[in-house]
């Protein structure tokens, strides 16, 4: 039997980060059909899609809107590896579950359409990445049509999120005109021929350069002056600045025809680090070959219908997972039985009887296990939890019809411990007024849906003036309730949240009043 340690080694854990249409959902398609896992061939995960929107109230949302809401976890094998693609949300509103995400992969690919570059409602996401220093691969997409210029990109992703972009392939020929890619690591042409639709993997030919200069003419030239040049602008890859999130390794292709997805993944199997031993909040390693250890990064209930149920999402972090294992819930001290786990593609269940240090598990009927909470085997460890990100939007929910407050109730419980929303309350409006608080808008639209096709509780929502939050504590809310503008309410975890209408009046009762405590939600953690 192998060790988990061994196991780990072959583990690659990643998320997929990118703009809505940026190619997000063609390049994971494309990456399960190199990974052999597309028994029905490219187009199958969009079908699949469809199928998985047609079920569930929840599901039908997202095909409305036309977005995914909803993460899912994919396995499959490539190479000698076993690769874990973490998916996440496409919208910048909804990017607390992505955040969440985040801190379940071991690093992450960036994508890009060559057309648009970064565009403002993801850049915050990027920023997060870097923040977190995590190892942070490009993918700049849709070069198969007009683009910006390859060298604007690369100015651009430096600009804006401060990462230098190294180029490990350079397109040969214009961008419309793509014929391949120098492989910058060995200097040789990689000539890339079309498939119908991609829907099969497109045959790559490798080219010594003297053979390419002669058969590709100018656009051999041009590509391998300008790749040249990369070098002597500092856009060599390094590890050590990869591993630390300083430099991202960058691919040029096409997810639609194929183009360069078999060298991003094989990049992604050499360059991406396997799971490594994770920091307990006391900040000693957990070993690979520890007992069994994980943590939740999400909660989700009623993901389909048909099961009402409730999935903790478990990243695997130590230790060799085996279905029916006793665990202990490190939060309430209680044990947990693993009867139930599962591998989720969707809303397509699998049974998992067995996984590995950066695994993905969905543990059904996990209720008392929220996001963050640790979960562990014979040796007690408590990783530390994921950070919120401050609320930047807060509205208050009321029940239409009080006939249904119970119901209401139990909703806004529900949501507020899968972290749909966060769910601020005070002393006088009790339960039946709560504020609700978000990341993004469409936070509140999800729990208004939710609250009324899953929970029966039509709900009201008034928006509020608010629009910054910070945390205070018991010494300073009297004077704080006292002023105008400016309510104290608590959070389910015991934070107590100082809300104001703008940042200006809380930077002026910061400089004027310097005793109240008002510290930033997620200090060091958020960019500004
Ligand atoms: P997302 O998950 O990031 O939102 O993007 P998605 O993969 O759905 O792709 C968005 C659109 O961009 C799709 O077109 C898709 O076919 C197209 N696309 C993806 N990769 C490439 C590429 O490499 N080159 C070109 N030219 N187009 C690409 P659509 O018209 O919205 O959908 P469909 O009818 O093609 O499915």
């Amino acid at each position: 039997m192998t060790s988990p340690a061994a196991e780990a080694a072959r583990r690659r854990t990643f998320a997929i980060i990118s703009h809505p249409d940026a190619g997000k959902t063609t390049l994971t398609e494309k990456f399960l059909l190199y990974g052999g896992a597309l028994a029905g061939g490219a187009g199958s995960v969009k079908a699949r899609g469809d199928r998985r929107s047609a079920t569930s109230d929840w599901m039908e949302m997202e095909q409305q809107r036309g977005i995914s809401i909803t993460s899912t976890v994919l396995q499959f094998p490539y190479r000698d590896c076993v690769v874990n693609l973490l998916d996440t949300p496409g919208h910048r509103d909804f990017s607390e579950d992505t955040y969440r995400v985040l801190a379940a992969a071991d690093a992450a690919v960036m994508v890009l359409d060559a057309a648009k570059g970064i565009e403002p409602q993801t850049l915050k996401l990027f920023e997060v990445c870097k923040a977190r220093q995590m190892p942070l691969l490009t993918f700049i997409n849709k070069w198969d049509r007009p683009g910006l210029e390859a060298l604007e990109l690369l100015d651009e992703i430096d600009a804006k999120i401060g990462v230098t972009a190294a180029p490990v392939t350079w397109p040969v020929g214009i961008a419309g005109d793509f014929r391949g890619v120098i492989d910058r690591t060995t200097g040789r042409f990689v000539r890339f021929t079309r498939t119908a639709r991609g829907a099969t993997e497109a045959p790559e030919e490798i080219v010594e350069p003297d053979r390419a200069e002669a058969e590709e003419g100018a656009s051999w030239t041009t590509a391998a002056e300008e790749a040249e040049l990369l070098g002597t602008m500092g856009l060599d890859f390094d590890m050590e600045l990869f591993l630390g999130g300083e430099l991202s390794p960058t691919f040029f292709g096409s997810a639609l025809t194929n183009f360069g997805v078999r060298l991003l993944l094989d990049a992604i199997i050499d360059l991406a680090p396997a799971p490594s031993p994770r920091l307990d909040e006391h900040g000693n390693a957990r070993g690979l070959d520890a007992p069994f250890s994980g943590f939740a990064f999400k909660v989700q209930a009623n993901m389909d219908k048909s099961h009402r149920d409730r999935i903790a999402f478990l990243r695997v972090c130590s230790g060799r997972f085996e279905r029916g294992m006793v665990v202990t819930h490190a939060t309430s001290g209680k044990p947990f039985a693993t009867k139930y786990a599962h591998q989720v593609f969707g809303s397509d269940r699998e049974t998992v009887d067995e996984a590995f240090p950066g695994d993905v598990v969905g543990l059904v009927n996990a209720t008392d296990v929220r996001v963050g909470d640790t979960l562990w085997l014979d040796d007690p460890v408590t990783f530390p939890r994921i950070p919120s990100f401050a609320p930047e939007f807060f509205s208050v929910a009321r029940v239409r019809d009080t006939g249904r407050f119970k119901q209401f109730r139990k909703g806004i419980a529900q949501l507020d411990e899968e972290g749909v929303v966060q769910v601020l309350r005070d002393a006088d409006r009790g339960d039946s007024a709560p504020v609700l608080a978000a990341v993004g808008p469409m936070q509140f639209d999800v729990a208004v849906h939710r609250l009324e096709t899953e929970f029966g509780a039509p709900v009201e929502l008034s928006p509020t003036s608010y629009s910054v939050a910070r945390r205070t504590d018991e010494a300073s809310a009297p004077k704080l309730r006292s002023m105008r503008g400016v309510d104290v309410l608590s959070r389910s975890d015991g934070t107590l949240m100082a809300l104001f209408e703008s940042q200006y009046w809380l930077d002026r009762l910061m400089a004027d009043q310097p005793e109240l405590v008002l510290e930033a939600l997620v200090a060091g953690d958020q960019p500004t």
